[in-house]
């Protein structure tokens, strides 16, 4: 029986997290630059992307591109850029056909204008669409967005609006580029890497951890809905105990 087959689709997570990771080896595998990679690795997208929204995932979350990332070479950089453009203007009809909203979480003003105008066109032009939500994450990391939240609470309470003693964890969340998005209840990285490389620190904090040995290139929808099949074999727990649960 194929993954797809094995998914109960009562039981989905409502939002899927993927660290796409391996594009470089890939490349260096075909002795190829590791643009070459990259390029390949939009297939992979395309097909994860559709396999969530086929199956009805709320949110699927993609890191593309992280803070760490602006240390890479510039040739790799402004390649990766403009990949990102690139797909971005050729991905629009089919997130449109497939009623999925783009949305984005990072230091979007740190983009070069040119790729904020065309992320911000392809942002207006899925808006209404109500499927599947597809976010991206650029310029993104965790302590960027932690680092941001504090001062913005730590200014409000400077200005007398805010009490220290009213912070909760909702406030915390409230404050994150993601406040708008459920927690994800799974995240999967690609390429045998087990780290997390600073992403979504806080929002991760029960997730469930998936981790794939291929490269994401290679990655494909049986690859997600195998994630998927092994996350709905989890027990999650929460701090209780098995009994609780069952019971
Ligand atoms: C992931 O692939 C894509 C980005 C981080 C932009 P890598 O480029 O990290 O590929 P490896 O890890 O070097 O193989
Ligand atoms: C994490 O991959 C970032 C993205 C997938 C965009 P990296 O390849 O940059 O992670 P590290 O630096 O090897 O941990
Ligand atoms: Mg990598």
């Amino acid at each position: 029986m194929n993954f797809r087959d094995q998914i109960n689709t009562e039981k989905l997570p409502r939002h899927v997290a993927i660290i796409m990771d391996g594009n470089g080896r890939w490349a260096k595998q075909r002795g190829k630059i590791r643009i070459f990679g990259h390029e390949n690795g939009v297939t992979a997208v395309r097909d994860t992307v559709e396999a969530a929204a086929e199956l009805g995932v709320e949110f699927i979350t993609l890191y593309a591109f992280s803070t760490e990332n602006w240390n890479r070479p510039k040739a790799e950089v402004d390649a990766l850029m403009s990949l990102l453009v690139k797909s971005l203007n050729k991905e629009t009809a089919t997130l449109n056909k497939n009623n999925i909203k783009l949305l984005a979480i990072g230091d979007i003003e740190s983009l070069q204008p040119d790729t904020r105008r065309e992320l911000q066109k392809a942002i207006a032009n899925t808006a209404q669409n109500t499927r599947t939500n597809l976010v991206l994450a650029l310029s993104y990391s965790s302590r960027w967005e932690i680092t941001k939240m504090t001062r913005e609470l730590a200014q409000q309470v400077a200005q007398g609006t805010l009490n220290p003693s009213q912070i909760t964890e909702q406030t915390i969340s409230q404050h994150l580029s993601t406040h708008h998005i459920p927690d994800p209840e799974l995240l999967i990285r690609t390429s045998g890497e087990q780290r997390i490389s600073n992403f979504l620190l806080w929002q991760i904090a029960y997730s469930e951890l998936f981790f794939c040995h291929k490269l994401w290139p290679d990655f494909g929808k049986e690859d997600f809905f195998r994630a998927i099949v092994d996350y709905q074999k989890r027990e999650r727990r929460f701090g209780k105990t098995s009994e609780q649960i069952s019971n």
